[in-house]
């Protein structure tokens, strides 16, 4: 159970709730009737309140518009048949987010300040917590820069929200993914560990044109030799060659993923051996063609365990094994540790 801090909470006359319908649910296209706002004035956080799901009005001139000061998270939580309430890892999330806002000049959400918004904020919305397999309900927590100021500086006003909205899969099926070798999605020194809107700006371009050739998502290489494997940008990604689990190590251009962390706990305690290092475009498509390449996937709050079909290489596709019982092994166990179903022997399941 976590403290709770007292907050202003205006319900809504108006609920949504019943044109919801729960046996088709895509990802990021419903939101939950309430939200919590919190504003930073004067060196504060202040004006907490719960208030109904609904448009923000801005600036023109708004600071996070023109240069992308803002930063956000994701996590998800979970109803089971007695309508008990978990949420996976949240305090995991409150301090990525207190990391991304030190890196991006924004003044941190203090963690119970963050855990009471969502304790009260599930609570009030509790209803709106899907139960059916594959489904949970997303919450997307950020902070963005308020100043009406056109000049380049860290603003003086923020605002920061908490909303959520039932999600199913991020990726409906098998994904395949494109090794990218031109553009770039982070590099040594730039703000790639942060989970800041930029990010995903820069990477819209690139994945649309492998989008174009049926392609999912990219596999994003260093910025400076485009030799080396680094993260999918929806989700981190794990090699298993040759019974060894293999994944880049955190830096400062990779998100330091929670679910990513979470698989490697997994993995180590059942015995499998890790390896946290830097894999090279070139040993991956040797591994392949030597047929030691069992499974390749992705890992993410939003994309879950995403098991990837094909990699495409320099015009080759690389079609990966049928098969994968690791990431079906890592997707039961992870489901059933977020819904209560069995123990939660690393303590990472927190009850509303
Ligand atoms: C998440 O996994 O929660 C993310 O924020 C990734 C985003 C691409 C949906």
């Amino acid at each position: 159970m976590m403290s709770t801090l007292a907050f202003d909470i205006k319900e809504t006359t108006d609920s949504k709730l019943s044109q919801v319908d729960f046996d088709n649910i895509e990802f990021g296209k419903v939101y939950s009737d309430h939200m919590f706002v919190a504003e930073y004035e004067d060196g504060e956080w202040k004006n907490l309140r719960i208030e109904p799901f609904g448009d923000l009005s801005v600036s023109p001139a708004n600071a996070t518009l023109h240069y992308a000061q803002s930063i956000f998270e994701g996590l998800k939580a979970y109803k089971n048949d007695a309508g008990d309430i978990f949420v996976f890892r949240p305090e995991a999330n409150a301090k990525r987010l207190i990391e991304s806002a030190e890196r991006m000049c924004i003044p941190p959400i203090p963690e119970d300040l963050f855990m009471s918004a969502l304790t009260e904020l599930l609570k009030l919305d509790s209803a709106w917590i899907p139960t059916k397999p594959d489904t949970s309900l997303y919450i997307r927590p950020l902070i963005f820069a308020n100043d009406p100021y056109v000049g380049v500086r860290p603003s003086n006003t923020y605002k920061f929200l908490l909303f959520t909205g039932p999600v199913g899969a991020y990726y409906s099926e098998e994904v395949n993914v494109k090794i990218e070798t031109h553009y770039t999605r982070a590099v040594r020194g730039g703000v790639g560990s942060a989970k800041t809107a930029g990010n995903y700006a820069a990477s819209l371009y690139p994945a649309l044109q492998a989008q174009k050739e049926g392609y999912h998502q990219l596999i994003w290489t260093d910025g400076q030799n485009h030799e080396m494997i680094e993260e999918a940008g929806t989700m981190n990604l794990l090699f298993y060659i040759n019974d060894t689990l293999i994944t880049a190590p955190t830096s400062d251009s990779i998100l330091h993923g929670i679910t990513r962390d979470s698989v490697l706990t997994l993995a180590k305690d059942w015995g499998i051996k890790v390896e946290e290092r830097q894999l090279s475009v070139k040993e991956l498509i040797d591994s392949i063609e030597k047929g030691e390449v069992q499974e390749v996937f992705g890992a993410g709050t939003a994309a879950t365990i995403s098991k990837i079909r094909m990699i495409g290489y320099e015009g080759k596709q690389y079609e990966l094994p049928k098969e994968k019982p690791l990431c079906d092994r890592l997707f039961d166990t992870l489901d059933k540790i977020k819904t209560g179903q069995v123990e939660d022997k690393f303590g990472w399941v927190c009850k509303i």
